[in-house]
């Protein structure tokens, strides 16, 4: 009789996909495939800006990723290089600008090109972090990169700061952070932990062309310090190294996923989400 139930119990066990040992205590729940709309929908809206967010949420983007920067006068502004010229008609480091400076730029690297849904000329403004948070629904998750923090002192200090006066600590009604941090910073993650410790933070990491992802022992135990998850260039996952992780108690996502094939292969391998430019990659049906 005991033999049966401890073969009921070793059933069920495998069925749930649980083992003896290992119990997911991750912040984020490892029971789905997150979208997360890298720079917003940027494959249909200019990247990082507030039309480029919502459409990314429109489309069904689980969370938002999002970069930020820091003026010359200490405002956090979204954009992804620290210098002005790619994505705007201008030219020059972000911080050796003025908020009010950076205003009279327009956000949108491929004037034209891509498909503007807006039509309203300020929608291409630089955004400020602030008013991401101020004019999203209550209902976004975000992901915020930190983004070259070592040219801006201080920069960890005012996200935390501003994260609480938002309430991004917090989380939502289905069990999942409003706002995670990500940065390929180890320094910057680390500040940002010794700062408020609950924070979920995900450490990037980039693997060369060709190369396998895989961590060591002594990396793992470092991260672990610090980290919940891990984002790691999609063409490097292997299923070898997310069972490593999942088993450590680490959250995998894959960076950046444009592919519906790619995508679908990465979720078969047990990775937790992709970082994609078209949030609509697995449902839409073109
Ligand atoms: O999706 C990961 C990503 O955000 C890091 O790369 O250069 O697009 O910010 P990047
Ligand atoms: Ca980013």
């Amino acid at each position: 009789m005991k033999k049966t139930i401890l073969l009921l119990v070793g059933l069920l066990l495998v069925l749930t996909g649980c083992s003896i040992g290992t119990k997911w205590n991750n912040p984020i729940p490892n029971d789905d495939f997150l979208i997360v709309g890298h720079r917003g929908a940027s494959a249909y809206e200019p990247e990082n800006t507030i039309p480029a967010f919502e459409l990314a949420k429109n489309l069904g983007a689980d969370y938002i990723e999002l970069d930020i920067h820091m003026t010359k006068d200490g405002e956090l502004v979204i954009m992804h290089d620290k210098d002005v010229k790619r994505t705007t008609e201008s030219k020059g480091k972000i911080k050796d600008h003025t908020l009010a400076e950076l205003k009279e730029l327009t956000a949108d690297e491929k004037k034209g090109e891509k498909v503007a849904v807006s039509s309203q000329e300020e929608a291409y403004d630089i955004p400020m972090l602030r008013e991401v948070l101020e004019e999203m629904e209550d209902d976004v998750r975000f992901v915020i990169e930190l983004k070259d923090p070592e040219e801006y002192e201080g920069i960890e200090e005012k996200l935390v700061s501003m994260m609480k006066d938002y309430g991004l600590f917090a989380n939502d009604e289905n069990g999942y952070p409003k706002a995670v941090i990500h940065s390929f910073d180890e320094e910057s993650l680390q500040k940002v932990h010794r700062l408020n410790k609950d924070i979920p933070l995900l450490q990037l990491i980039s693997f060369d062309d060709g190369e396998e992802a895989v961590m060591s022992k002594e990396e793992l135990n470092e991260l672990l310090t610090y980290a919940i998850g891990v984002g790691v260039s999609y063409e490097a996952l292997n299923a070898k190294f997310v069972s490593a992780m999942h088993q450590a108690d680490i959250i995998v996502f894959a960076y950046t996923v444009d592919d519906r094939e790619e995508a679908v292969k990465l979720q078969a391998m047990g990775v937790d989400g992709i970082h994609t430019n078209k949030p609509d990659l697995l449902t839409t049906t073109d």
